[in-house]
Formats: structure tokens, sequence, C-alpha cells
């Protein structure tokens, strides 16, 4: 049993595939509107470097279900900045039950979790984001049915952490992962070659290329995030412009994969001009649109809703399985 959730390469196959069911089943109680107050008392510090939405509202309310009561702590504490991130770790664990940590380099959540003595769980950083893949795949599950065998396509940006993340929890579960990128965008290759051999035993198969019809040919999944991640620097837009407009997702891409493909994203999306950023991006460079289009999020084949909403239920899930082994009943 793991005392942290920093990365899925840190758990078994078992262990993740406990925890998408715990999910399924913390859904399904929270929809019946059965209580489930199992860690009544207990406490969670909730550190954000970067910004969020998802995250931050899903441990928040995962926490209060779970009769928790939560501290969010972004700017204005001495995280990082007086106080080490050993001292820091080692003063929360005397009050807190758990801490989350979204933020920068892996090494710091690494770090956390090395000096607590309470469960450390990673909100994302630069290198992955394993709470967002959990929710992927309750939502692969709830629309095929399996996860084994599913042709997931990643268009884009790979090397950062959502794509890395997303080989990972492949390679575990037995998916069948493409990245589709510009040449220096696919994951590292340290990481893939760890992925490749976690393939070997559990059926999944990996590969890389920079074509995206020949990508997505009998795709069931495409998958895209935004082309310039939170700790990036704003000037970088001109040339990711350039590289990842062909990896854009829109209706002729979806059109060239499997029928029943769908689409997904971990969100925020750049999918209008509705945004500040967006805006200025899709003035500048005269487009419409990012990574995906707008025709393409609101069809019925886009799911990131019930994958923005699953969030929360696997978010509750890692919680309830760190500090209670998962156990649900009695
Ligand atoms: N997907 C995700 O992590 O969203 P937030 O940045 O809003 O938390
Ligand atoms: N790659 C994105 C993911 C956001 C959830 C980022 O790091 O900003």
């Amino acid at each position: 049993m793991y005392k942290d959730f920093l990365k899925l390469l840190d758990l078994s196959p078992e262990e993740i595939g406990e925890l998408i069911d715990l999910a399924a089943e913390l859904k399904r109680k929270k929809k019946a509107g059965e209580p489930h107050r199992y860690l009544e008392g207990k406490n969670i510090a909730l550190i954000f470097e970067k910004t969020s939405t998802r995250t931050r509202c899903s441990f928040e309310v995962a926490a209060s279900d779970l009769g928790m009561n939560s501290t969010y702590l972004a700017g204005g504490s001495q995280f990082g900045l007086k106080e080490s991130i050993a001292d820091s770790a080692r003063v929360l664990c005397r009050m807190y039950d758990a801490i989350e940590y979204r933020g920068y380099g892996q090494s710091v959540v690494e770090e956390l979790a090395e000096y607590s003595s309470v469960p450390v769980i990673n909100g994302l950083t630069d290198e992955f984001h394993p709470t967002q893949i959990l929710a992927d795949f309750l939502t692969i599950r709830e629309r095929f049915g399996r996860l084994k065998g599913i042709k997931l396509v990643y268009m884009g940006d790979a090397r950062f952490n959502t794509g890395n993340s997303l080989m990972v929890g492949c390679a575990k579960m037995g998916l069948d992962f493409t990245a589709c990128s510009p040449v220096g965008y696919f994951p590292d290759p340290e990481l893939t070659g760890r992925c490749s051999k976690i393939a070997e035993n559990t059926g999944a198969s990996i590969s890389f290329l920079s074509d995206p019809k020949e990508a997505v040919k009998d795709a069931d999944v495409i998958y895209t995030d935004i082309w310039v991640s939170m700790g990036e620097p704003e000037e970088i837009w001109d040339e990711r412009i350039k590289l990842m407009l062909p990896y854009q997702v829109n209706t002729e891409l979806m059109d060239a994969a499997g029928e029943d493909c769908v689409f997904m994203h971990c969100l925020p999306s750049y999918h209008d001009k509705n945004t500040q950023i967006g805006r200025k991006v899709c003035e500048k460079y005269g487009l419409d649109a990012l990574e995906v289009t707008n025709e393409v999020f609101e069809s019925d084949r886009s799911i990131v809703f019930d994958e923005a909403e699953n969030r929360m239920h696997t978010i509750k899930a890692v919680i309830l399985s760190l500090l209670r082994g998962g156990k649900i009943n009695g």
C-alpha cells in the first residue's frame, strides 16, 4: 500500500483499478444522497502555487462530503519563501491528516512526502497530473465499459504533465496510447522507456506519430490539452502556435477517427475567444480557437464535463483510500 499519491508510476494496476472502483461507488453514493462522512474531524491542507478551478474545488467538495475540514494555502503562506519544503512538511503534518500540493517541480511534492508523516497528494506538477488521469479513466470506463484495449490518442504537447501521466496510466491499465506531436514534444525518453517495459506486462501499446490523420485512425478517444502550460513564458505562444496548429482537434480530425470516438480535455480550454488569454492569442494569429475548435468542444462527442465532474469523485477516492485504506463500510 502506498503512503502518498505522487505519480501513477508508484501504484500497481490493481491499486489504480481499486481507486477507480471506489470513485464509482462514491459517485453512486453522492448521486443517491447517501452520506459518506467517513473522515469526520480530519483535516487536509491544500497548497496551490498555481491557479486551479477543478482540482481545488474537487478537493474542497470531496473533503467536505467526507466530513473533513480543508485549508487553502495559496500566496500569503511562508511555503517556499521564508520556509523550506522540509520544514513546511514537518509543520503541516503536525496539524493535518493529509496535504495536497499543486506547483512546479515533481521534486517538491516528492520532498514534501519525504518529510511528512501524513499522506501527500500531487494536485499537478510540471511533470505529472495523476489525479486527472483517474478521472479520465473513470470517464472512459463509464463510456466504453472497459479500459483495456481502448485506443487513446493524445494530440499536441505530449511532454508535459497531462501527456506524461496519460502515457503512464495507459501503460499501467492496458490501453493503446498514441502521442501525436511535433518532433521534440513527445514524452521524455527515460519515462517512455519505463512505460514501454510496464506495457509488456499489461498488454498496452505506446506509439509516437507526427501525422494527425494517421494517428487517429480507429481511435476511441482523442484527447488534448492547452499548448502553453502554467508556468511557461507567455512569449512562447509565437513558436507554439506555428508548431501546434496542425494538431488542433477539429471536426475533420474527429471524422477521421472511429465512429464512436469521443473528445476529452483536462480543461481549461481555449475552444473559443471567451477567455482573456484565448481571445488575445486568437486575435493575434487570426484564429477562432486554439487546441480544439468550438464545434468539437460543444459536440455530442465531447465528454469533457463528465470528465470534469469525475475529478471530484476520483479525488475523494484518493483521500479516502490514503486515510482509511479505502474502507467504506463499518
Ligand atoms: N484539469 C485541471 O487540473 O483543472 P484546474 O487547473 O482547473 O484544476
Ligand atoms: N498542462 C496544463 C494542465 C492544466 C490542468 C498545465 O499544466 O497548465
